[in-house]
């Protein structure tokens, strides 16, 4: 929960190469409605990138500003969404290194992508401290900012899941405060007569009758409660469980759609596939991508019929087309009335309307650089101050300040 009363979404992106369409139809689009509900981080995840790209870090460097100008070309609001990168924010660093402290080793050591990523990316060696601490880094940047919600693909879910652990052990270790009761007593007065009463019953309800329902409802009242600090919410949520404040949230995953966007060959479209349209491609390679896409097999001739269900491009036109033109296809392919290029061209056209005012906005970012150094400066000046405000409530609930 943030200040303004919404919560807050946490996503990173490892800038390891050009955006493309599958990650502008995949996540960003996800993103562009998250701005509009709640506050948003949107952070470039540069250390997160060197973890795997150490060896040469030259494709972080050229990617981080290219990566930003993507997302404000696709319409990503720098007035509503804090725009920031990773290494510019240190405080995650510190607080990765001590959570570090009381994270047993076999709770990283177990988590999929751990031992997936080291079998897939063989070419490298990710047998590294820094590799391994991966999640770890990834808990940081997400209750950095207690966030709440964390939009994130199906190969992240576990390191959100990590991200819960860690910080039930840590609420459980550092999350009681001495005078606690006290400051329970004055926050529930804040929420007036009617409201106290239903808290103290619901509270009841939960921990002697072990009433779930009650714990929800109590959640839920907390969170509508408008004249309480987010501190106070938090000891109100901590004293439910019979627990101290918790001074972080559990964050949850936001599973993003997944994408239905296929590459050029019919498989997940992925820049190690070598299948993408980037999303900044020039027009005359886009068309040329498209027309030179392979199709059903089974249509040699124009006379072969074909069957939109074994075709790439079929599923490009679930994306871009609307349903007479998919009719069309199917009528056309199955019945050997039209050629595959004839099937292509509104899929080109598509493609191209929708890439040219990203382009458009994207030259303009191009050519105005200070504008794009401004407003990932504010973002990260904005998510320094969210970051300071937690290291030293964390500081303070380890014992670090030494007064
Ligand atoms: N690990 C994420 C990925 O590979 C990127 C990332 C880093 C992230 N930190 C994050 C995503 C925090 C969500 C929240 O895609
Ligand atoms: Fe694919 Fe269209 Fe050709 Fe059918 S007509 S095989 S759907 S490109």
């Amino acid at each position: 929960m943030s200040t303004s009363g919404k919560q807050r979404v946490l996503s990173g992106m490892r800038p390891t190469g050009q955006l493309h369409l599958g990650h502008y139809h995949g996540v960003l689009k996800n993103w562009l409605d998250l701005q509009q509900e709640y506050e948003c981080f949107f952070f470039v995840a540069d250390w997160h990138a060197l973890t795997t790209e150490y060896e040469d870090p030259s494709i972080i460097e050229k990617s981080v500003w290219d990566m930003v100008i993507d997302w404000l070309a696709v319409g990503v609001n720098p007035g509503s969404a804090k725009l920031f990168i990773q290494s510019r924010v240190p405080e995650h660093a510190e607080l990765q290194m001590l959570l570090g402290m009381s994270t047993p080793l076999s709770w990283l050591e177990r988590v999929p992508s751990y031992k997936d990523q080291q079998e897939k990316l063989s070419n490298k060696d990710l047998t590294t401290y820094g590799f391994l601490g991966y999640p770890l880094l990834q808990t940081a940047d997400i209750i950095m900012y207690k966030a709440g919600h964390v939009p994130v693909g199906e190969d992240q879910v576990s390191h959100v899941e990590l991200a819960r652990e860690v910080v039930r052990r840590f609420n459980h270790l550092y999350g009681r405060e001495p005078d606690f009761e006290e400051k329970v007593e004055a926050a529930i007065k804040k929420m007036g007569k009617k409201n106290a009463r239903l808290y103290h019953e619901l509270r009841r309800n939960y921990q002697e009758q072990g009433e779930a329902q009650a714990l929800e409802k109590a959640r839920a009242l907390l969170e509508s409660q408008q004249n309480i600090s987010i501190g106070d919410r938090e000891r109100l949520s901590g004293y439910l469980d019979g627990g101290g404040k918790a001074i972080f949230p559990e964050p949850k995953a936001l599973l993003t759609p997944a994408s239905k966007m296929m590459g050029l060959d019919g498989q997940k479209m992925s820049k190690s596939y070598g299948n993408t349209i980037s999303l900044r491609e020039n027009p005359n390679v886009v068309e040329e991508k498209i027309r030179t896409m392979p199709t059903d097999p089974a249509r040699v001739r124009l006379t072969d019929p074909g069957e939109p269900s074994k075709c790439p491009v079929w599923n490009l036109h679930q994306v871009y087309s609307d349903d007479e033109t998919k009719e069309w296809v199917v009528d056309g392919c199955t019945k050997a009335k039209i050629g595959c290029l004839d099937c292509k061209k509104p899929l080109i056209k598509a493609v191209l309307e929708e890439q040219g005012p990203i382009r458009e906005r994207a030259n303009e970012y191009i050519n105005d650089p200070e504008t794009v150094r401004g407003i990932i400066a504010d973002g990260c000046e904005a998510a320094r101050d969210v970051a300071r405000e937690t290291m030293e409530e964390v500081r303070d609930a380890m014992g670090l300040i030494y007064r």
